[in-house]
């Protein structure tokens, strides 16, 4: 006789790439004025929820060992905000399975958070709207609103003000992984002593990226992409020259450390030529791992259950 299992809802999120990251001079809470276009890609995180004594969490993937177990891990949290917003126990077992790099400027955890949110609101049936949702997401973190909604869009305030950009096309990327992350809090500082005086109060989206993203101009949006913290992560990881350097020399229509980094994006003409920047990031050994991933891809959604 089979065994039943037990019942869980499995909720999908997706990783982001910032295709353009402006950012403004330290506010008085500590957090930099945003303007930003983000690109959700294919690779994910698969949290699924299932009924449980007690709050607990597990992780598998890729690098699951360097993901925090405690209270501070963002998937718990999540669910401890849902089930205290609707006056509920958090009786709930999370499994992480990771796609997203862990503290590579990717949105990983924040990723984790928005699943764990849709996957534990599907499980108690509380049955809040997607606003709601999204409130509790920006509660979060200030990356959470993105990973639920997905696709493309323009992110200000800290990023958590969203409008959904107009986006042509499908966008081919290799991601050069480096196995030792980087903290977003100290880049941020980094930032601050370099050129966070000179930044504006309230930075701009990139017109002309936006203009491209709608008419699907590979070349220009390769022009187009741009990281005001890409030169606070390479001090604090200067490899990261070298891999930038080897992607362009593969012909990379652009190339940028995504978020604060360290991972490093790079766009092909076609999913063969990422997959050939990729093959020569690896062989130059600029990149403790490599991926390819395609954008835009919807946010997190459930997936099974
Ligand atoms: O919101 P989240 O917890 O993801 O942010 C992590 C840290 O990154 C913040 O504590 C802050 O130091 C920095 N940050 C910032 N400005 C932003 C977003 C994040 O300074 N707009």
């Amino acid at each position: 006789m089979s065994r039943t299992p037990v019942p869980g809802v499995t909720v999908r999120a997706p990783g982001k790439i910032n295709l353009a990251l402006r950012v403004g001079r330290r506010r008085t809470d500590g957090y930099h004025p945003l303007a930003t276009v983000f690109q959700a890609v294919s690779v994910y995180e698969d949290v699924t929820a299932r009924p449980s004594v007690t709050l607990g969490l597990s992780v598998t993937g890729a690098h699951a060992d360097l993901v925090p177990t405690d209270g501070s891990n963002l998937a718990l949290r999540a669910a401890q905000l849902l089930a205290e917003t609707v006056g509920i126990e958090p009786h709930v077992h999370l499994h992480l399975h990771k796609g997203v790099p862990v503290a590579g400027g990717m949105a990983g955890g924040s990723a984790d958070a928005a699943a764990a949110l849709v996957a534990c609101d599907t499980l108690w049936g509380t049955g809040l709207s997607r606003a709601g949702l999204g409130e509790l997401a920006a509660a979060l973190g200030a990356d959470v609103p993105f990973a639920l909604l997905g696709h493309t869009a323009v992110g200000s305030g800290r990023g958590d003000l969203l409008s959904p950009a107009l986006s042509r096309g499908q966008y081919h990327w290799a991601l050069a992984l480096r196995r030792e992350g980087l903290s977003t809090p100290e880049v941020f500082a980094r930032f601050d002593e370099t050129d966070g005086t000179a930044g504006s109060s309230e930075p701009e989206p990139d017109v002309a990226l936006l203009s491209a993203l709608r008419s699907a101009d590979l070349e220009a949006v390769g022009r187009a992409l741009g990281n005001d913290l890409q030169a606070a992560a390479i001090d604090l990881a200067p490899d990261l020259v070298e891999t930038l350097a080897v992607a362009t020399r593969a012909g990379a229509l652009g190339v940028l450390v995504s978020g604060s980094g360290p991972t490093v994006a790079a766009l092909g003409r076609t999913r063969a030529h990422a997959l050939a920047i990729a093959a020569e990031m690896t062989a130059a050994g600029v990149a403790d791992d490599v991926l390819y991933a395609a954008g835009p891809v919807v946010g997190a959604r459930v997936v099974a259950g």
